[in-house]
């Protein structure tokens, strides 16, 4: 077996959260996508990354300072979660009645929103670390977080 598919094997073993990455690009359109590689990096200044794959629609309306909003979601939300993560439901991705498309796109009943603003972007190959400064976070009383392990919900 390859390095890559050792790689992949030992990184399925790890519960990931699942969460939706939401944004608006330039002309206001929203853009959402499915992602686990959120993790906070600090409390001084709050803030937290992603990374983001170059091929993905959401990539290109990631600028530095444009704002996004991280929606944790809760184990009832499989269905949303695989609706941001599959092209071909590009169409269904902001029907869910629970989305607030005001301003930054939100989920109102998500576990938990984490809205940042892009501070700093690094490539590395296929992907771009995104950097994003917390402003604003809030989170629901009952945990009851959607995860992910060995290519499945759990
Ligand atoms: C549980 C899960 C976690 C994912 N995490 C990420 C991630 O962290 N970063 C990423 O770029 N894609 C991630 N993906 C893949 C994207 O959600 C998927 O490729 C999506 O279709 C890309 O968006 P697009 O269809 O708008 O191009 C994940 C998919 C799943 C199911």
């Amino acid at each position: 077996m390859s390095i890559q598919d050792n790689f992949r094997l030992a990184m399925r073993r790890y519960i990931y959260s699942v969460s939706i990455m939401s944004n608006k690009d330039n002309a206001d359109n929203p853009n959402a996508i499915t992602v686990s590689s959120v993790t906070s990096i600090s409390m001084d200044p709050p803030s937290l990354l992603i990374c983001i794959n170059k091929s993905s629609r959401i990539h290109n309306s990631i600028e530095l300072e444009s704002k996004f909003c991280i929606n944790l979601l809760n184990n009832k939300q499989e269905d949303l979660s695989n609706i941001c993560s599959d092209e071909d439901m590009y169409d269904q991705r902001f029907k869910d009645e629970n989305w607030n498309l005001d301003g930054i796109p939100f989920l109102k009943n998500a576990q938990a929103n984490i809205f940042c603003k892009v501070d700093k972007l690094t490539s590395y190959h296929t992907h771009t670390i995104v950097i994003g400064l917390v402003e604003d976070a809030n989170y629901a009383d009952e945990i009851s977080t959607l995860t992910y392990v060995d290519g499945e919900y759990k």
